[in-house]
Formats: structure tokens, C-alpha cells, sequence
């Protein structure tokens, strides 16, 4: 795969795709900009080479439709601010009026195309807009790693009618990262799997039980494993029909020689509130009536040890409800775990990255990943379209 300093960019059109769908408030201001900051080494370095810079993304899921609260141009005004210079907001990514911008552009310039998902084609990975896309520019770039696990026009598409393609510096950073961390790990390599439901991990815990030496699993999926090992998890969220599959899981790890770490005492509450009461117990005294929503002090403590001898852990999904303080302490002695380590440690998605930054160590993890799905998607061994196309790309 190319990146962008294999590639001639010099005054030509560059096309860059990033993943601006960023978080707002209810009246349109950016409450997270680090996907935005995330892209300004590539943009920069356009900048540097005197490129025609075109930028695109999308925001949210508008199905197609036009919708004024989903536009780019808070994305525009932040990256105006972040790089000190005009970035101009497009009326459409596609049609004759943003062909004319493009056509009037400056070497230096740069502009933000509006919301590709205001088009159904996008998400169809439609031939004709791809081409229409591609045809903007004389070189493309996917900076867009949140998203290169989606088939779409402007992430795999375009990559068939580009003269040119490559990596931008975050997409190829992530996937480095994401080579060093599991598929050629300093070891021990440990895993640290939470988060709601075991269905939703279900290929990642797979394919991560054939590669690491510990999984630690916790959150309300350890719930599940839990109970098919025949404990009673009181109200907790048990996915039933998996109790086969997790146990299935527990024989892997035993058979392969991985080390497996389930919780030993949890935090129980008598509903899912913040006011409501709570307790800690081990797990063998979960009551019939109440629900399990952290790990307990003995399991952190349990959790912590497995991590002493790690060179590289990498941590998906938060331990406990964390969202409620009275649930985050489990998730929260976890990130000081992780971050107090010597490991090489990779941090994404799954609400993670939001546990590491309310902790204020984000600068003491090695790499948080900008991406939710597509992190997943490489956690179960699966290849990202966005990443394929390019490898085909000339
Ligand atoms: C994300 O936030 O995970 C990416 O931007 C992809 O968004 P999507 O799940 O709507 O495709």
C-alpha cells in the first residue's frame, strides 16, 4: 500500500477522505475533535507540497437524505481554526457547482465537501458517484480509518476510477499500530475484552484467543461466561443463547494454553441507576434480584497482576457501567493499570478510548484508536475493504 509521501502531490488536486463525524452538542458544536486533529499531519503535508486540497467525509447516518443538522460546516470551521486558514465548505460533494470550486481552486486551497451521505450512493458503493468523485482529483488519499471497514463510494469505489491512490499518515499509523500490537506482538501479548455483549465481540474473542497469551475479559459480557460455568448472575444481561458458545471459549483458552481472567467479585446494584443501591460480592453471592454493573476491588486487583509481565496489551470495551460513577471505578482502575504499564499498549473503540480521556492519561497509553467498528473488525482477523482497495490501487 502507498501513502501519501510515495505519491507525487505537488500542486496537483488531492482528494482526501477522513472520517469528520465527530460528536456535537444539540446546538452544533464539536464536543470531540481528536478525529479531526487526527488527519492534520496528512493535511499539513499537503499543505507543505502546495496541493489543491479537496476533503470529504460523512457525518451520522442520514440515509441519503439532505439534513441541515448533519452538515459538515462545524468540521470546516474546527479544521479552519486548527490549520489557521480558509477551508471552504462545499454546497454538495458532487455536481456541477462543486466541480466549478474545484476547477477555481489555488495551489495552497482547501475545501471541505459537504456530507457524502446526503447521497444514498455513497453507502451503495454506487460506480457512477465514485467516478464522480474520483474525477475531482488527480490523486486520492483515505485518511478515513474510522471508517475503511465500510464498502462505500468514497472509501473502496473511488479507488477503481483514481489515477492514483494512497495511505494517509493516520490510516497507515493505525494499521501499524494494529500490526505491532497483534499480528507481530512483543509477548506476553494480553487482551483486555468488556462491553456490553458477548454477540457483538464474538469474532474478535475468537480470533484473538488463537494469537494472544492472556484475555481478560470483564464488563457485562464476562456475565454470560460466568454463567456457563454455573454461577447465577442474578439480573444481569446473560445472552443465553451463547452460554455453548462461551463455554466453547473457556475450552479454547484451556486447550491453546491461554491464560483466561474472569471476574471473581463484582459490584451489584439493586437497578441500573445511579441512586440505586449497590454493594460488592463475590460471584458466587450474586442476589437473585439485582444486577452486576462493575468489577470488584479483588478482580482489579486479580486483573493488574495479569498485566505485570505484559509487553504489549491491547483493550477493547469498559469493564463496568462507567457511564455512572458508582460503576466506573473497575473501568477506571483499569486505565491506570494500563497506563502504569511498560507495554507497548492499544487502546480502541467500544467506549475505551472515552474511559482513558475522563481518566486524563490518554498521553500515557502508546496509541488510541480513532476507530470503533473498523478496530473491531481487525480484532477479528477480518481484512478492512477500505485498506484492500487500496492495495489494489496502482
Ligand atoms: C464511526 O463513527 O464508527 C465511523 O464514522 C463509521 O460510522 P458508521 O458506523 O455510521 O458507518
Amino acid at each position: 500500500m502507498k501513502n501519501i509521501r510515495d505519491i507525487d502531490i505537488r500542486e496537483k488536486k488531492v482528494l482526501i477522505r477522513v472520517d469528520f463525524n465527530v460528536p456535537l452538542d444539540g446546538q452544533g458544536n464539536i464536543t470531540d475533535d481528536i478525529r479531526i486533529r487526527g488527519v492534520l499531519p496528512t493535511i499539513n503535508h499537503a499543505l507543505d507540497e502546495n496541493a489543491k486540497i479537496i476533503i470529504c467525509s460523512h457525518m451520522g447516518r442520514p440515509k441519503g437524505q439532505r439534513k441541515e443538522e448533519l452538515s459538515l460546516a462545524p468540521a470546516a470551521k474546527r479544521l479552519s481554526r486548527l490549520i489557521s486558514k480558509e477551508v471552504r465548505l462545499a454546497p454538495d460533494c458532487v455536481g456541477p457547482e462543486v466541480k466549478a470550486m474545484v476547477e477555481a481552486m489555488q495551489p495552497g486551497d482547501v475545501i471541505l465537501l459537504e456530507n457524502l451521505r446526503f447521497h444514498a450512493e455513497e453507502q451503495a458503493n454506487d460506480e457512477n458517484f465514485s467516478r464522480e468523485l474520483a474525477a475531482l482529483a488527480d490523486v486520492y488519499i483515505n485518511d478515513a480509518f474510522a471508517v475503511a471497514h465500510r464498502a462505500h463510494a468514497s472509501v473502496v469505489g473511488v479507488t477503481k476510477f483514481s489515477k492514483q491512490c494512497g495511505a494517509g499518515f493516520l490510516l497507515q499509523k493505525e494499521m501499524d499500530y494494529f500490526h505491532r500490537s497483534v499480528s507481530n506482538p512483543m509477548r506476553p501479548l494480553v487482551a483486555i475484552v468488556g462491553g456490553a455483549k458477548v454477540s457483538s465481540k464474538l469474532g474478535a474473542l475468537r480470533n484473538l484467543m488463537d494469537r494472544v497469551d492472556k484475555m481478560i475479559i470483564g464488563g457485562a459480557m464476562a456475565s454470560t461466561f460466568l454463567k456457563s460455568m454455573g454461577y447465577e448472575m442474578g439480573q444481569s444481561k446473560v445472552e443465553d443463547d451463547l452460554l455453548e458458545t462461551a463455554r466453547e471459549l473457556i475450552d479454547k483458552a484451556k486447550a491453546q494454553g491461554v491464560k483466561l481472567y474472569l471476574p471473581v467479585d463484582c459490584i451489584v446494584a439493586d437497578r441500573f441507576e445511579a441512586r440505586a443501591e449497590s454493594k460488592r460480592v463475590t460471584i458466587q453471592e450474586v442476589p437473585k434480584e439485582w444486577t452486576v454493573l462493575d468489577i470488584g476491588p479483588a478482580t482489579t486487583t486479580l486483573f493488574t497482576e495479569a498485566l505485570e509481565d505484559a509487553r504489549t496489551i491491547i483493550w477493547n470495551g469498559p469493564m463496568g457501567a462507567f457511564e455512572i460513577d458508582a460503576f466506573s471505578r473497575g473501568t477506571m482502575a483499569m486505565v491506570q493499570s494500563v497506563a502504569r504499564s511498560h507495554a507497548l499498549t492499544i487502546v480502541g473503540g467500544g467506549d475505551t478510548d472515552v474511559a482513558v480521556h475522563q481518566a486524563g492519561e490518554s498521553s500515557n497509553i502508546s496509541y488510541i484508536s480513532t476507530g470503533g467498528g473498523a478496530f473491531l473488525m481487525l480484532m477479528e482477523g477480518k481484512k478492512l475493504p477500505g485498506v484492500d482497495a487500496l492495495e489494489q490501487c496502482k
